[in-house]
């Protein structure tokens, strides 16, 4: 089923999910610049996506926004006494992965460069912009606490599924 349930989340949530999953754990990979100035294998070759790939993520936490709010009715119901921190930690999540891209572009319009994205020139090159670059600051910090947020993220699913043996993880699989 497309939609989400009272049961278990349905099959665009969870492509949506395990997509996005994947494609910020490889954005994730640029903190790999940080080791030999990125002059190993994963920093030639996976790493050179990151302005493509963050921008079609950019796309897709769009979409993946509307669609939460569609669905907020009828998505799975959590252990009331912890529903809170749930939703503040998927809240959390959600505005990492919003601010991410678009801190990132700050870093590139503010340095003048454009962006590019898979060949495609979305902006031109042009004039530094201060401001932009202020708000692009944040792209770094920002990374290390959603690097952070999803270790819990997935700590937590690992307690859910094999210590408290619920079905957490499986109505998202
Ligand atoms: C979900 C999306 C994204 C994630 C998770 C992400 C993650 C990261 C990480 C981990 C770093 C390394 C930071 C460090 O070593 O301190 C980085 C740097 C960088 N990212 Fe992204 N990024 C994303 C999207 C983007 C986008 C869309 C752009 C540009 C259009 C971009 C441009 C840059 C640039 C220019 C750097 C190097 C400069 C800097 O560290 O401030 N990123 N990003
Ligand atoms: C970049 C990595 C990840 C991000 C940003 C992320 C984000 C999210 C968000 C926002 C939700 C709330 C439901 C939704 O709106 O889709 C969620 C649910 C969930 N995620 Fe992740 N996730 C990531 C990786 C993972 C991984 C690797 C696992 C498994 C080990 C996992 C397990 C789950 C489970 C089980 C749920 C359902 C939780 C519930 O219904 O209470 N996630 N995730």
């Amino acid at each position: 089923m497309l939609g989400d349930s009272k049961d278990r989340y349905g099959a665009l949530s969870k492509t949506l999910h395990w997509l996005m999953a994947v494609l910020i754990g490889w954005q994730l990979l640029k903190f790999g610049d940080r080791i030999a100035d990125g002059e190993h294998w994963v920093g030639q070759t996976l790493v050179p996506w990151h302005i493509s790939i963050g921008s079609l993520l950019l796309v897709f936490i769009a979409a993946r926004l509307l669609w939460a709010v569609s669905q907020r009715q009828h998505r799975p119901e959590q252990d009331p006494e912890i529903a809170v921190l749930v939703k503040a930690g998927h809240g959390l999540l959600y505005a990492g992965m919003l601010l991410m891209p678009l801190s990132g572009m700050m870093v590139m319009l503010g340095g003048g460069h454009g962006i590019n994205a898979f060949g495609l020139q979305l902006v031109s090159e042009g004039e530094e912009i201060v401001l932009a670059s202020a708000l692009g600051s944040v792209h770094s910090p920002l990374a290390w606490a959603l690097t952070v947020l999803i270790i819990g993220h997935i700590g937590m699913a690992l307690i859910h599924h094999f210590i408290k043996r619920d079905d957490t993880l499986t109505r998202m699989l």
